[in-house]
């Protein structure tokens, strides 16, 4: 595996790969590898021949108050990981050589952007899609892995690549858990164990709805359950919980065949988020 940290070298490596005509997959990261990372490289294994990952920690996608210098970045053992699946590149670049002094474009997907996470952190996907976009343009991959994890940044990066033409597929994998249904996520790692224990609620309360949904309870009704059920696990702080329509976020009132249930909530001082979606598989 190779390890670089300058745009003009990713370009040197993977110019000859594409001119040999081999497809190159893409795994954007921002470190503190775990199994779901893992299996998005893996799957970028599989079906492609050439696998890129950056690790990045983005500073455009965290809000002044939020955890960007305490965010952790094991560097060694996430190189170590990468080389573990079989990732050809690691992609480790600085901050200034992502954004060097007088950058001033950004990427707005509009809309979608504004509502649930977006709602709560109104400049955190401006941040995602302008860093993922630049990654796009660096990489050129054919192919990028992406979580359902974070359904909201896959759809909107979705959005993104369809409006602006971007020429590679977006491919989304299920999300990992833990064997008790918790979704794993780097900031876990915040957790005290009975923290843990009580950010359980968001994969149950999920589970629970699940079951209403295959019952034909209306949405409105299934996500006031959820919301129920959060706001009853003591030293959790619900966010958002609701049932809605997998491709516009908007709140549904009644069934339909594929519906996406997306929860949040602060355990102490971490946010934790969650998502299932009800019906026949999206991607
Ligand atoms: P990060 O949180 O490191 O996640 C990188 C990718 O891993 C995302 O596509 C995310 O959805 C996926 N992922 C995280 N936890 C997962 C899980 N339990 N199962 C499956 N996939 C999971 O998301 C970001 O970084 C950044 O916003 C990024 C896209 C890299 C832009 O900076």
């Amino acid at each position: 595996m190779q390890v670089v940290e300058q745009i003009a070298a990713v370009r040197e490596v993977i110019a000859p790969v594409q001119r040999a005509g081999r497809s190159v997959g893409f795994v954007p990261t921002m470190g503190a590898l775990h199994r779901g990372h893992l299996d998005l490289m893996e799957t970028a294994r599989k079906e492609c021949d050439f696998v890129v990952t950056s690790i990045f920690v983005n500073p455009s996608q965290f809000a002044p108050h939020e955890d960007l210098t305490k965010y952790p970045r094991p560097k060694e053992r996430d190189l170590e990981l990468c080389q573990s699946v079989g990732v050809d590149l690691a992609f480790y670049p600085t901050v200034d050589e992502m954004y060097p002094r007088g950058a001033v474009t950004s990427v707005i997907v509009d809309g979608l952007s504004t509502v649930l996470e977006g709602a709560i952190r109104p400049t955190h996907f401006r941040g995602v899609t302008t860093v993922v976009a630049k990654l796009f343009g660096i990489v050129t991959a054919d192919r990028a892995y992406f979580g359902q994890k974070d359904y909201q940044q896959q759809l909107i990066i979705r959005t993104m690549t369809r409006d602006l033409n971007m020429p590679l597929e977006i491919r989304t994998c299920p999300t990992t858990r833990d064997i008790d249904g918790m979704a794993l996520s780097s900031r876990n790692a915040y957790l005290s164990p009975s923290e843990r224990t009580a950010g359980l609620c968001l994969s149950h309360a999920l589970q629970r709805g699940a079951q209403m949904a295959a019952d034909g309870v209306a949405p409105g009704v299934i996500a006031e359950a959820m919301q129920d059920d959060i706001e009853a696990t003591p030293g959790v702080v619900l966010d958002y919980a609701v049932v809605a329509d997998p491709w516009t976020l908007t709140d549904l009132t009644e069934s339909q065949s594929q519906m996406v249930a997306l929860v949040a909530a602060r355990v102490g001082a971490t946010r934790l988020i969650d998502n299932a979606i009800w019906g026949p598989s999206l991607y």
